[in-house]
């Protein structure tokens, strides 16, 4: 039986342990503030948005979550961006993606103070962690080296692949891995014979956002199996990219979703948003 790395466990200590660096801050009469700009109305975005409000205000953060119609254009969401990146209560900013299509995507992620940063997108952010001098760090990779601390995994000398070379999770995960002295492989769609790369490690980072693609056959004896997959099923369930239940007698530790990788996503940009506070003090 493989054990199981409890994400949602893991987040709530995490938060627990925030708590006190938010009365320190509060003594010195800073509240970390966190806005959120939420475009139009999609309806995992909302879910997501409202999962970080709750986050913010269980915190005592000063929360802002600023909906704004899918109208809106790239002129006026500048515009708030800009009046965020100067409001001296704002700590962290970010805008939730995916954004409308009349909206370009780097536009808006430039002009984010990489100060206020708190998901690492900005390139002056994806360029320091690429450097090994980071200053925010996107949340799900940043998250996912926590549990590797908590359950004492060591990651030097290790084999590690990680499936997907998004810039909001494989590539700055395959980069801290490397940081931890892992021996890094990125495979994706393209990658041939895929499950063979795969069975090379012994960590195992799936980020490629397709339900239950990754199955037993991927898996080594002992591996440790980090889903980053986030897919909602037409039925209404909520899966991963790796089918987990069969792999269970393989591996040695793995993240269920949900209650693994997602939890500390949302716990690390509160993180992020005390450090940002912390910084200014
Ligand atoms: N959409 C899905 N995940 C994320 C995230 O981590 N940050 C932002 N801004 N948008 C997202």
């Amino acid at each position: 039986m493989a054990k199981m790395i409890d994400g949602k466990a893991l987040a709530t200590k995490t938060k627990e342990a925030l708590k006190q660096r938010v009365a320190d801050l509060k003594n010195k009469g800073i509240t970390p503030g966190l806005a959120v700009i939420l475009v139009g109305e999609n309806p995992a975005s909302q879910i997501y948005v409202r999962g970080k409000e709750k986050d913010a205000k269980s915190l005592g953060f000063h929360s802002i979550i600023d909906r704004v119609p899918a109208t809106i254009s790239q002129e006026e969401l500048l515009e708030k961006v800009k009046n965020y990146n100067n409001d001296e209560k704002i700590h962290g900013l970010l805008v939730q993606l995916p954004l409308p299509k009349h909206i370009d995507k780097e536009v808006i992620t430039l002009a984010i103070d990489p100060q206020k940063d708190v998901d690492g997108f900005h390139p002056v952010n994806m360029g320091r962690l690429f450097m090994g001098d980071p200053l925010m760090i996107p949340c799900t990779p940043f998250g996912v080296m926590r549990m590797f601390e908590e359950y004492n995994l060591d990651l030097s000398g290790k084999e590690a692949v990680v499936i997907g070379r998004s810039n909001i999770v494989g590539k700055p995960m395959a980069n801290l891995l490397t940081m931890a002295n892992a021996t890094v492989t990125v495979a994706h769609s393209r990658t041939q014979n895929l499950p063979e790369v795969a069975r090379r490690a012994d960590i195992l980072v799936v980020a490629i956002g397709r339900a239950h693609f990754v199955t037993k056959d991927f898996v080594k004896k002992g591996a440790v199996i980090i889903d980053a997959g986030m897919n909602h099923l037409e039925n209404g369930k909520f899966v991963g990219d790796a089918k987990t239940e069969e792999m269970d007698q393989v591996v040695s530790f793995i993240t269920p979703t949900p209650g693994g990788v997602g939890p500390m996503t949302r716990a690390m940009l509160m993180e992020q948003t005390v450090i940002a506070a912390e910084r200014r003090v």
